[in-house]
Order: structure tokens, then sequence, then C-alpha cells
């Protein structure tokens, strides 16, 4: 099932993240597709909202590749593959075996090797000045 929202603020995009991350148990895989300054990261802030993690610990993990945010309902795993080009790297990451324990989120996802069936995937769109549609499927 695929459900769009339309969203005019960082704020409401947050608040769909913190929507997703409630519904999520251990082992969810959620992968975020859209350009910079989509609103991925707003999204990933609402996603430790939602289980409980202090939002503001949520970064742009550009330099540090995996940021964990920890103390909430279960552990949140944030990924930003913006700046790894070769495959291998990513999959030195070993994601699968982190995601087993908690919630993975990973941002840039269109740069995984491999497609992930159990995923969720999320598509942030540009629309006119602070609109966003946010395709969850
Ligand atoms: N509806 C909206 N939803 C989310 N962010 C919005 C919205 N309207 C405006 N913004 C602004 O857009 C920017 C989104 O930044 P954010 O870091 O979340 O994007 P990103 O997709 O993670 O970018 P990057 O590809 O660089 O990681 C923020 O400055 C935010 O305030
Ligand atoms: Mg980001």
């Amino acid at each position: 099932m695929t459900k769009t929202t339309t969203t005019h603020s960082e704020r409401e995009t947050s608040a769909v993240g913190r929507e997703l991350a409630s519904t999520l148990a251990s082992g969810a895989v959620v992968l975020l597709f859209g350009d910079l300054g989509a609103g991925k990261t707003a999204f990933v802030r609402g996603m430790a909202e939602g289980l409980g993690v202090a939002p503001e610990e949520v970064s742009s993990p550009t330099f540090t590749l995996l940021q964990e945010y920890r103390g909430g309902r279960l552990p949140l795993f944030h990924v930003d593959l913006y700046r790894l080009n070769d495959p291998r790297e990513i999959d030195d990451l070993g994601l699968d075996e982190i995601a087993e324990g908690g919630v993975l989120v990973i941002e840039w996802a269109e740069k995984l090797p491999r497609p992930n069936p159990g995923a969720i995937e999320v598509r942030i769109a540009h629309g006119d000045g602070d609109t966003r549609a946010i395709t969850l499927a």
C-alpha cells in the first residue's frame, strides 16, 4: 500500500517520521530517497522522537556514516550514504547485522548496491516553496 502526505514545514515532515516510527519493531529498515535538502534528516529527527530518543541528538551524519541513538524504545541507527560511492564500502558497514538490533534508517538509499525487499521506502519530493510530498511504500 502506498500513502502520500503533503507537508508544509520541517516540523510537519518530522511528524510523519514520528508517526511511522511509533509503528516499527526491531529489525525494521527505512530507506529514504530524495534530493539534497528534501527533508530526509528532518524525517529521521521525527523518527527519533517517535522512538523516544531526544530528537536534538540527530544531526546530518555526513562525516560519520553511522550514528546510533539510544535511550528510546528501540535503538535507532542512522546512516547517510551520500559520500559513499564504492559499493564495497557499503557492504563493509554490515547494515543487515546492524538492523537486527533496532531500527535502521538510511539516507541516500539509492546508493545501496542491492534492493532490500522487506524495507519501508520513503520518498520525499520538493514541491513549491516549503511543500514536500512524502510517499511511504
Ligand atoms: N516541508 C518541509 N519538510 C522538511 N524540510 C523542510 C520543509 N520545508 C522546508 N524545509 C527545510 O528544508 C531543509 C531540509 O533539510 P534536511 O537536512 O532535513 O534535508 P536532507 O534531505 O536530509 O538533505 P541532505 O540530502 O543534505 O542530507 C531544512 O532546512 C528545512 O527547514
Ligand atoms: Mg540529510
